[in-house]
């Protein structure tokens, strides 16, 4: 018998950072490493996470305002969430279920049921958002089969890196879209515009029969912080249903309490036809992510003993998962965790205002909903000039950043604050946990204050150094 020579479990946490580091250089990914090196990042061994924060292993204690791209809403390793899943794996539950019904599942999908508005009632479940997307689209094309085929997306979504979902993302992924040969039958509309969309219907009944099947759109445009045009949400609701496109609502980012309410689409008080969510249902824990659809949908498509194993997937659903999904939404509602999003994004808001205003060479823009939060920035040549650092080696690929970049790198090394930069280059993204207080959100802004008003030019500098060990 072969045996391979292969790292044992306990030895894990032994490794030191460097051997990590040429580890995942040299099996992951080295463009990532290099990234990381160059923010200053790749230095440090994280043994801890709770709560608002990150431990290293040589002491650090870092406030981490990312919120893990909106995985985060509960804070890191949350107890509550942390005994579901030590209560489900003591109890030896059952994981993988096709031969009988899962329990776990159904009591998920019931509460879905109740916290969604209308008639969104059937859950399918899966392991990340672009899967869930996927989901969507087939469903609504099975809906309309055979006499529609074509999707509607927005110019600013950004739905997945699979095929499809890449296929329907707009200008926010366009660098690597090129790279593919996107779906046919992709029709692209500028976001929170309806004249446009009418138009496009318009035409399309011109020129023989509607064939749009359904519309996918973020209902906030989450990395970008872009809330569409008041109103548009409910004409788009309308007129879908006028014209029997199916309406998809991606909250897979702005879901579970990020802006302020359960979902983006409730800042107006639509029902879309299907949502798909992912990101925090796991509480931090578990990848699961999902879609909800109206019962006719459900019922025309999946609903028969012939369809229901049209659409499936191996990991969808498993019991550890629901579990922690269970607990998950739980915890957001005996927590108000909403609640606090919104009273702490508000201040939050306020307080990103009085940067704005204190350092307008480098902030064009401060937007905010909820805990979903930005500051758009000027860019490094608006500010500096391109001349000074264009012919500085590794950084014309990164030219745009080099700003944000410096402030998320000196944050964290001089004021162990950790955020990440935005769907766009010359952005600084900020959304903390949900479970945040004032006193983190004032000890941010007033190192964020401290970084400003340093030599940011100086530290851009300084980057370059990080490449070298
Ligand atoms: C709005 C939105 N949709 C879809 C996705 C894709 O999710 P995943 O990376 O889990 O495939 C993301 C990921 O960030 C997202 O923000």
């Amino acid at each position: 018998m072969k045996r391979y020579s292969l790292i044992q479990l306990p030895e894990v946490e032994d490794f030191t950072q460097k051997e990590i580091v040429s580890m995942y250089s040299k099996y992951v990914n080295s463009g990532i490493a290099t990234f990381l090196k160059i923010l200053g990042f790749d230095k440090y061994k994280i043994v801890k996470a709770e709560g608002m924060y990150l431990y290293t292993e040589c002491g650090k204690k870092i406030l981490d305002f990312s919120g893990g791209m909106s995985v985060l809403n509960h804070g890191h390793n949350h107890p509550r969430i942390m005994e579901a899943r030590k209560r489900f794996n003591d109890h030896k539950r059952l994981e993988i279920c096709k031969a009988f019904i899962p329990q776990y599942q159904s009591v998920l999908a019931n509460n879905l049921a109740e916290i969604f508005p209308g008639d969104l009632q059937y859950s399918f479940f899966c392991n990340s958002g672009a899967e869930a997307n996927e989901g969507a689209l087939k469903i609504a094309l099975l809906f309309h089969r055979p006499k529609r085929d074509k999707i509607v997306y927005t110019d600013l979504g950004y739905h997945g890196k699979t095929f499809a979902t890449m296929s329907v993302s707009g200008m926010v992924s366009r660098p690597y879209k090129e790279l593919f040969k996107s779906l046919d039958g992709c029709l692209e509309v500028p976001y929170g515009n309806i004249g446009v969309l009418k138009e496009l219907i318009r035409k399309r009944k011109e020129s023989g029969r509607l064939d749009i099947a359904c519309m996918i759109l973020e209902p906030i445009k989450a990395d970008l912080v872009l809330m569409p045009p008041h109103g548009y949400l409910r004409e788009l609701e309308a007129l879908c249903n006028e014209q029997d496109i199916i309406l998809i609502a991606d909250e897979i980012f702005t879901g579970f309490g990020r802006t302020g309410k359960m979902f983006g689409f409730e800042h107006e008080g639509i029902v879309p036809d299907i949502v798909t969510f992912s990101k925090s249902l796991g509480g931090g824990k578990a990848s699961i992510a999902g879609y909800i659809v109206k019962s006719h949908i459900f019922k025309k498509t999946y609903g028969s003993l012939k369809g229901c194993t049209v659409h499936t997937t191996t990991f969808g659903g498993l019991g550890e998962e629901c579990a922690t999904a269970i607990e998950a939404l739980n915890v957001i509602n005996d927590e108000d965790l909403i609640g606090n999003a919104r009273a702490q994004g508000e201040y939050l808001l306020a307080r990103m205002k009085e940067l704005k205003s204190k350092y307008p060479r480098f902030i064009k823009d401060v937007r905010g909903i909820g805990l979903l939060c930005i500051f758009e920035l000027r860019s490094t040549s608006e500010v500096f000039g391109e001349r000074l650092l264009k012919n500085i080696p590794h950084f014309n690929d990164l030219l745009l950043g080099l700003i944000p970049a410096a402030i998320v790198s000196e944050l964290f090394k001089r004021h162990n604050i950790l955020i990440y930069t935005g769907g766009r280059e010359d952005n600084l993204f900020i959304n903390p946990s949900l479970i945040i207080t004032k006193e983190e959100i004032d000890m941010f802004i007033d190192s964020l204050d401290n970084v400003f008003g340093s030599n940011l030019l100086r530290l851009i500098m300084e980057l370059g150094g990080n490449l070298i060990f």
